[in-house]
């Protein structure tokens, strides 16, 4: 459907994490008159039929996801590559009957480059934190002054130029030397595209956005927490349990620590029954969502003794998948353990909810050292090493911590109200966007 605003061109990663931002975006800027194409890769394709407003272009990757490339740069430079030219094809096409902007999520740097050459103007999407982007773009200049690889005499020191960050904390650290350094290029261009969307809050990194605006000297419309600012049913790739909810109802307020370590990260045997164990003996009611396939080698919770299931049932709900917004809002939740995903991240703090934090990789590592050393509203665990169970107790009746997570979700409340920095940013990008 073409509205009077003009067509934005939307360029999604394939992963759940970026999918339902840039989704949640779409909405917003076809609730205010512009035509959304959401172009995307043919692998894990977002349903069209929920959003009937959009267009959908399934751009062709010959790809069926990360896992079967050795590198993560190979995957990118393949996703890339590979979903450029039909993307080309169509822009020319519509350039011809209706003004474009582009507007492409930071992994699909293809988006970026099509907008040089066909003479469009182009916004990038972060879906993630604001800190994990200089954290990045650094990776090469550590590689330079022998930092990166990380010596492991340095693992726990602080990273000068990114305070409080650790050395353990950076994107990549797990990537070979060669990859990360690749891939961080990749992701942060020298060249600076016209704008940056990010799905974050002023107030929760307001020094790193200072340096990334001194570093590029365009505008940054810091819209988040988008699942605030536009909510959006159907993002999902996978199909909420939403009998959940049930369950929470009948639990007591703030007993219940939710468990969900978002959609990519795997286990190994031995982790996932450890947080059994610890889940179990908090003697805390928990609802735990193990996706299916997340735990190596096992189709869903197979892999769990019969009589640790039996001790999961007397105060346990365990899912595939979750209406983790709604779980996180409802009373009855306390606490969440989690991989710190930025959406899960942003989706806590804006519930108030103090966080288990159990990073696996990439910005998540980071997003936990926030928490719990710069907001305080997490605690970090690493489930072979820290006693579960005490943890657990902490989180859920930290007082100071609970706190400080209430006064963190008012500042999301005011960013959000009327005159807010996130009520204004948005403005401020329809705005811009309508004077290209
Ligand atoms: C990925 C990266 O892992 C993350 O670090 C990066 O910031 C974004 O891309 P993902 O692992 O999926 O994302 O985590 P996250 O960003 O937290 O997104 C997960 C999304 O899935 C959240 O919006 C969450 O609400 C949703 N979810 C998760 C559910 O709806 N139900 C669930 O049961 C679990």
């Amino acid at each position: 459907m073409a509205e009077e605003n003009g067509r934005m061109v939307m360029v999604a990663s394939p992963f759940q994490g970026h999918m339902t931002p840039m989704l949640q975006l779409g909405t917003y800027l076809h609730s205010k008159g512009f035509s959304i194409t959401i172009a995307h890769p043919e692998f894990n394709s977002p349903d069209s039929s929920n959003h009937p407003d959009f267009i959908f272009l399934p751009l062709p990757d010959n790809l069926s996801g990360p896992g079967s490339f050795t590198s993560f740069f190979g995957f990118l430079q393949a996703l890339n590559n590979n979903c450029k030219p039909h993307l080309r094809e169509h822009l020319v096409q519509i350039m011809k009957e209706e003004s474009v902007v582009i507007i492409y999520d930071i992994l699909m740097v293809f988006g970026g480059s099509l907008a040089v050459d066909l003479g469009l103007p182009s916004i990038i999407m972060n879906s993630s934190s604001a800190a994990f982007f200089p954290a990045y773009k650094i990776i090469p200049q550590l590689h330079k002054e022998g930092r990166f690889p990380v010596h492991d005499s340095l693992l726990d020191e602080i990273v000068p130029e990114l305070k409080p960050i650790r050395y353990k904390d950076l994107p990549f650290i797990d990537l070979p030397t060669q990859d990360a350094i690749e891939s961080a290029k990749m992701i942060t261009p020298d060249t600076p595209p016209s704008a940056f969307i990010w799905n974050t809050l002023e107030f929760l990194e307001p020094s790193t956005l200072t340096q990334v605006r001194q570093q590029y000297q365009v505008p940054i419309f810091t819209i988040g927490p988008l699942h605030k600012t536009s909510p959006t049913r159907f993002t999902s790739f996978l199909e909420k349990d939403t009998s959940c909810i049930t369950w929470l109802d009948k639990q007591k307020p703030k007993s219940v620590i939710y468990v969900s370590l978002g959609s990519m990260a795997n286990l190994d045997k031995n982790v996932a029954t450890e947080t059994a164990w610890g889940l179990v003996n908090s003697n805390q009611s928990f609802l735990w969502v193990v996706r299916p396939g997340s735990v190596h080698g096992y189709e869903w919770f197979e892999f769990l003794e019969e009589g640790l299931v039996d001790e999961i049932k007397v105060r346990g709900l365990i899912v595939k998948w979750a209406p983790q917004k709604e779980v996180l809002a409802h009373n009855a939740v306390g606490g969440f353990w989690s991989h710190c995903g930025w959406n899960s991240t942003l989706e806590s703090v804006s519930e108030g909810v103090p966080m288990l934090c159990q990073p696996f990789s990439v910005d998540q590592l980071m997003n936990a050292r926030y928490l719990s050393h710069v907001w305080k509203i997490g605690i970090e665990i690493v489930v072979e090493k820290t006693e579960i169970k005490d943890a657990i107790k902490r989180l859920l009746v930290d007082k100071e911590m609970k706190q400080r997570a209430i006064e963190v979700q008012e500042n999301v409340k005011l960013a959000l109200n009327h005159g807010g920095s996130s009520h204004n940013a948005l403005k401020d990008l329809e705005e811009y966007i309508l004077s290209l």
